[in-house]
């Protein structure tokens, strides 16, 4: 297949909103797709030209064909959560989350979410996702059947947590370590399915079940390992009271070896310089998931202070499902932009557009595979419109740059500006319930 249209992926970070180096762009591009991979990436007519006799040509423009999108950090058992009313994360998790992640016990509720979970990604042009399934294995077998059917390149793992949550969400350091293990037997490299090992948080695991988490560590180093961090300042002081050998939050992690290139930190809002040093030197990465920390009131992600400091802490960003408020990446940047400027920083679009899709690939070590469109790579692709609604349209009148239309895709986009989202080369969104 032969998909035509103005092309846009990123080489490496903006250093600034002049800095065209920093991405490629294509006027009238093509990629030419086979299978599930892009095998070339260029003009229309260069392109066209290598292309085999007869092949089959998708036309999108004027539409702007990018990389799909990436979210680094999600939970799929909180799809029921998004827009509980709460105070902050403590009573949040208590009141609603908690609760609700109990009712993936049930393999057929699992299964059912789990379709409207990929659809929601489609349709957000959402391609690779981290998420958190629930502390059930069945959640972790529902999540990974329907990312292999659909064939989308997705982390998530089987939560670990026992204690300080109800009885119906917990497990045992023995249980945790036994249902890990076989959730990776089941489900790592099958299709495009990545297994994460997922200690929800300090406060949910015990020593024992941190020690359980720094074995599978040291026996599957090539894992992703996700969990939260210094997301606000209560979790913080209760953390430090369950570990008080720790020399912060941070350490609890450390000591436990699960700082590493490989490892997701979501939120890092409040980190000491100590913290963000051992981040820094372990090349961990903090996930910013700006609805969420603007939703539950966390706090203000210092994005410059993190990247910009002597040792710069890798960053990526997220939605943050169910506490994040959308599963639009459009959205998420967004409110990412709004939290910079009140931290009177700027973020400008084509650092959000990289954040989004190179950047966050880079995160989870899997830029080889995604975030850009470089023959090779998974044709993993979102389509945008910047003039998806009449405000979108009126406004795009006017629209004179790349920077414009990106800033404005971010601003006033959502599902709608997605036109199709391509998964391994094939057009996923236009064929939602259809297959
Ligand atoms: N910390 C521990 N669990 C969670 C969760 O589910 N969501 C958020 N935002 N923070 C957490
Ligand atoms: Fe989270």
């Amino acid at each position: 297949t032969l998909i035509r249209g103005r092309l846009l992926s990123f080489n490496r970070a903006p250093q600034a909103i002049d800095d065209s180096a920093a991405y490629s762009y294509e006027s009238d591009g093509a990629l030419l797709i086979g299978d599930g991979v892009i095998k070339a990436s260029g003009p229309y007519g260069v392109v066209k030209a290598a292309a085999p006799d007869g092949v089959t040509e998708i036309d999108h423009r004027p539409h702007l064909i990018m990389p799909g999108f990436i979210d680094t950090h999600l939970h799929f058992p909180q799809m029921q959560v998004m827009a509980s009313y709460a105070a902050n994360l403590l009573e949040w998790l208590n009141t609603y989350t908690f609760p609700e992640e109990c009712r993936f016990v049930e393999s057929a509720h699992a299964e059912r979410i789990a379709i409207h979970f990929f659809d929601e990604m489609i349709r957000h042009g959402t391609t690779t996702a981290a998420a958190y399934c629930s502390v059930h294995k069945a959640s972790a077998d529902a999540f990974f059947a329907e990312s292999l059917k659909r064939n989308m390149r997705m982390v998530a793992g089987k939560v670990m947590m026992d204690r300080n949550a109800p009885q119906g969400l917990l497990d045992t350091p023995g249980m945790s370590y036994d249902e890990t293990r076989a959730v990776i037997a089941d489900w790592h490299g099958k299709g495009r399915n990545h297994v994460a090992i997922t200690p929800r948080f300090a406060i949910t695991s015990t020593p024992e079940q941190m020690e359980v988490a720094k074995s599978l560590v040291g026996e599957f180093p090539d894992l992703h390992v996700q969990t939260h961090l210094s997301e606000n300042r209560d979790e913080i002081t209760f953390t430090c009271e369950l570990y008080p050998e720790a020399k912060d939050y941070t350490d609890v992690y450390a000591r436990y070896g699960l700082l590493g290139p490989k490892s997701l930190f979501g939120h890092c809002i409040h980190l000491s310089d100590r913290e963000a040093d051992a981040m820094s030197e372990t090349g961990s990465v903090a996930v910013f998931c700006p609805t969420s920390n603007l939703f539950l009131g966390s706090g203000l992600f210092p994005l410059r202070a993190l990247t910009r400091r002597q040792k710069p802490v890798r960053v990526s960003v997220a939605s943050d499902i169910g506490g994040g408020t959308s599963y639009s990446m459009l959205k998420t940047l967004d409110e990412a932009y709004k939290i910079l400027q009140l931290q009177a920083e700027r973020l400008n679009p084509f650092d959000s557009f990289y954040l989004m899709t190179r950047c966050n690939a880079e995160a989870l070590s899997l830029v080889e595979r995604i975030g850009t469109l470089e023959p090779g790579t998974d044709a993993d692709l979102v389509v945008l419109n910047m003039a998806a609604t009449p405000a979108m349209a009126l406004r795009a009148e006017v629209v004179n740059s790349l920077a414009d239309e990106l800033f404005l895709l971010q601003t006033m986009g959502d599902d709608r500006a997605i036109v199709e989202t391509y998964v391994a080369g094939r057009p996923a969104k236009s064929s939602l319930g259809t297959v």
